[in-house]
């Protein structure tokens, strides 16, 4: 495989789709980087743009993908649109030569994510997925403790994702034909992706969704079509290794508010420790050997961040600032001529296990996950 093709600083950067993940995680991440050059945005709607283009400092917005990958002031762009328009805009920005940055799910299906991959390979193009939690200095930190060996043979993998959230309307994100699925392609995803890090890839698995509440009202009371998209997922897998996983996903679960994080715990059993990652906590793990306890350890100071990250890691709420690292992993990936990590390859094999939740429960059984290319 040909490595992607180099762009020198300033990487110029332009957003499509200027909503909530983009103002929370791409937009400082892009601030902090002298690499960087945020350019211009994209919305399909105008009055957001219009508040965008003052608030970012934009030389450049439009309402139509289109026009912004016609352009030829711009080298790269981040996409942070509903998930249905992942695929049209990410073979439009290949064709054009751009680099990619595109949010998780990737696609409605595997199938999607396939011709996303192929159209950035083709251009010759970084293609980067935006799974934030592989930058949460406790995972990267239970990585490392993997890969020395320090906790032994992994054993079980256990991710648990509890959140507390209004029964009201998710807009975009509670209709399949925008979504492709709920909590499972909106939270589950992510942490079948971090799993196959640490443990290597799923070998096979058997999942379940289920769809509790409606949500026919919009936060402000409106009436609206009835949610027809899962709040609730979960699967227990096989890896490769013969490690076994368990997973569980809700936005249902009452007094699990947690400071706005909600709960997040993830572990690895190995044959000589346990480690644990929790999202609300990010900068300890929990570590526990034969007959002891859990106990915190503050994740040692190089896997607080990526090496040559200039954000300071002392600044800022732990559980939010590492989402920045996504956009230095992008823009380094491009100014070296290198993959990006986690790349497309990465979301297909997280999309290939998601879609195979769903398969799983439709027909009753366990499924063997195909290759991913
Ligand atoms: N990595 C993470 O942790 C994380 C967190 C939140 C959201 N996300 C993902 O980011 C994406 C966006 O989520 P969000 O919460 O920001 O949604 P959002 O609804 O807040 O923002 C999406 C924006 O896209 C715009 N848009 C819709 N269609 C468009 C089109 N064809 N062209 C241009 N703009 C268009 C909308 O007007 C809106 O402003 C989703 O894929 C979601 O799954 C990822």
């Amino acid at each position: 495989m040909t490595a992607p093709r180099t762009t020198p600083a300033p990487v110029r950067v332009a957003l499509i789709g200027a909503g909530a993940v983009s103002e929370y995680h791409h937009v400082p991440g892009l601030r902090l980087d002298p690499r960087a050059r945020l350019v211009a945005a994209c919305d399909s709607s105008a009055e957001l743009l219009e508040k965008r283009r003052a608030e970012w400092d934009l030389a450049f917005t439009t309402t139509r993908y289109e026009e912004l990958c016609a352009r030829d002031d711009i080298d790269a762009v981040i996409i942070a649109t509903p998930n249905d328009t992942h695929l049209p805009i990410t073979l439009a920005a290949a064709a054009a030569g751009k680099h990619v940055m595109c949010e998780k799910p990737l696609g409605l299906n595997a199938d999607q994510v396939r011709r996303m991959l192929q159209a950035c390979r083709s251009a010759g193009v970084v293609h980067m997925t935006a799974f934030t939690y592989r930058f949460a200095p406790a995972m990267r930190y239970l990585k490392h403790l993997l890969q020395t060996g320090a906790l032994g043979t992994p054993r079980h993998f256990r991710s648990q994702r509890f959140l507390d959230l209004p029964e009201t309307s998710w807009g975009w994100r509670q209709y399949r034909a925008h979504a492709g699925a709920g909590d499972l392609f909106d939270m589950t995803i992510h942490r079948l992706d971090f799993a196959a890090d640490l443990m290597g890839p799923i070998d096979r698995l058997c999942g379940a969704v289920a769809t509790f509440a409606p949500r026919t009202q919009t936060a402000d009371g409106q009436p609206c079509p009835p949610s027809d998209v899962d709040d609730w997922s979960a699967l227990i897998g096989i890896f490769r290794s013969g490690a076994t996983g368990v997973w569980e996903g809700t936005t249902l679960a009452k007094g699990y508010k947690l400071g706005g994080f909600g709960h997040e715990w993830a572990e690895v059993n190995g044959s000589e420790a346990s480690a644990v990652y929790r999202m609300h906590d990010p900068n300890r793990i929990l570590l526990g050997r034969h007959g002891g306890d859990l106990e915190p350890v503050p994740v040692p100071s190089p896997f607080l961040k990526p090496a040559g990250s200039p954000r300071d890691p002392a600044q800022g709420i732990p559980g939010t600032v590492f989402r920045y690292d996504l956009a230095w992993e992008f823009i380094s990936a491009i100014v070296e001529g290198r993959d990006a990590v986690p790349s497309f390859a990465d979301g297909l094999a997280a999309q290939i296990a998601a879609d195979a939740v769903l398969e799983s429960f439709a027909r009753g059984t366990w499924i063997t996950l195909p290759e991913p290319s």
